[in-house]
């Protein structure tokens, strides 16, 4: 049964819930946040096992961003799930966390575009539906610190479309070799799936681009690779229509989302999680109830009076916390409780090292 199915008045952070084979103890989800403390070639270090532990009691956690392939990479110091190696790094995480009840997903992350060399593995490529670079710098460990422009991308053809769908069926293997709950495929933030969605970035005239259909192609099939691993009721997908973020555009994004949604129902996956976007052309909470009929996860500046007002109204079944959770590992026994959240922070956000990561009090420390 989801959450759906029931009368929702009576739903509040704190009730219990199924997502598919997802069991979420409560409905504070932790929303996905790169932290950027692994080590280069994208191995999960000490500190991010004791992070995740730390921030178990959410109703389930998502991971940060976590590429399936080399060229999936775009950032400094992010983890990898390419190798069995990447594997047993993220078993340490999944084991601490269910050894104190948790349930942790992994949020599955290629960035296309978004990327410079310096971040990636050497040779690796940077590759899109269409070589329309990104108007962007971003930070890498060059000479101490420095910003560099997007590579220009390479266009996918078709064959390599078909290997990049199988690196995220191999990720998503691996992911539940590590002890994963479930995984999800990350569509928003300008990344690979939303590239081939958006028409400022797919201007393909294959089966893969040219019209809507063509344009949402990528992601269904993405899905329903990963849902082939081991059921679609262990998979989940993030969107956030009229997404600007990361140099995006489409022309229609309700038109696109809709389509999308409309693809993506049918399969039966475990979650949509979008995130509101209060100044974007579309409300996306409506868009997703209207045209997912499984469990909604809801995100963006919540705080929790109006999250559990949200779940009352039954605009979500779940609602993800961001920043609430950098600063306060115990964030659900606070909101239980009624107690002062301790305030959000902008610094060591992406340093490597624990200092502003696993440093931050409970109420009992
Ligand atoms: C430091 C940081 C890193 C983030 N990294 C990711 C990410 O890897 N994947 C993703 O989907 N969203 C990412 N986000 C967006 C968050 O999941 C979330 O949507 C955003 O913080 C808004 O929620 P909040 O207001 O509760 O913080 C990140 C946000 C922050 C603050």
């Amino acid at each position: 049964m989801t959450s759906t199915d029931g009368d929702t008045r009576f739903v509040n952070l704190m009730t219990p819930a199924r997502f598919g084979r997802l069991e979420l103890r409560n409905r504070v989800v932790m929303a996905p946040m790169t932290r950027s403390r692994a080590t280069p070639d994208g191995a999960v270090t000490d500190i991010m096992v004791e992070y995740y532990r730390q921030r178990a009691g959410a109703g389930m956690i998502i991971t940060e961003g976590v590429y399936p392939s080399e060229a999936g990479k775009g950032y400094c110091r992010t983890p990898g799930l390419v190798s069995s190696d990447h594997a047993a790094g993220w078993r340490r995480v999944t084991d601490a966390v269910h050894a104190e009840g948790g349930t942790i997903v992994m949020q599955m992350m290629h960035v296309g575009r978004v990327a410079v060399a310096a971040n990636k593995a050497a040779g690796s490529e940077t590759v899109a539906p269409s070589a329309v670079v990104a108007r962007l710098r971003m930070y890498t460990d060059v000479d101490g610190g420095t910003m560099q422009p997007c590579e220009p991308p390479r266009d996918l053809d078709a064959d390599e479309i078909a290997a990049v769908i199988a690196d995220y069926a191999r990720s998503t293997e691996l992911a539940f070799e590590a002890g994963f709950d479930g995984v999800e495929l990350h569509g928003t933030s300008g990344y690979l799936p939303a590239q081939f969605l958006s028409t400022g970035t797919n201007h393909r005239d294959d089966d893969w681009g040219g019209s809507v259909a063509g344009r949402i192609r990528f992601f269904v099939e993405v899905s329903s690779a990963m849902a082939d691993v081991d059921g679609a009721d262990r998979i989940g997908f993030r969107i956030c229509p009229g997404n600007p973020y990361n140099d995006l555009h489409d022309d229609d994004p309700e038109e696109t989302f809709r389509a999308l949604l409309a693809a993506l129902d049918p399969l039966g996956l475990a979650y949509c999680h979008t995130l509101r976007l209060p100044t974007g052309p579309v409300d996306n909470e409506a868009l997703c109830r209207q045209g997912f009929s499984g469990p909604l996860i809801i995100n963006d500046s919540y705080e929790p009076a109006e999250a559990n007002q949200a779940l009352a109204e039954g605009r979500g079944d779940a609602v993800a916390f961001g920043r609430r959770f950098i600063t306060n590992p115990d964030l659900v026994d606070r909101i239980a409780g009624g107690h002062e959240l301790a305030s959000t922070r902008a610094d060591h956000i992406y340093d490597p090292g624990p200092q502003g990561y696993i440093d931050f009090p409970t109420r009992s420390d």
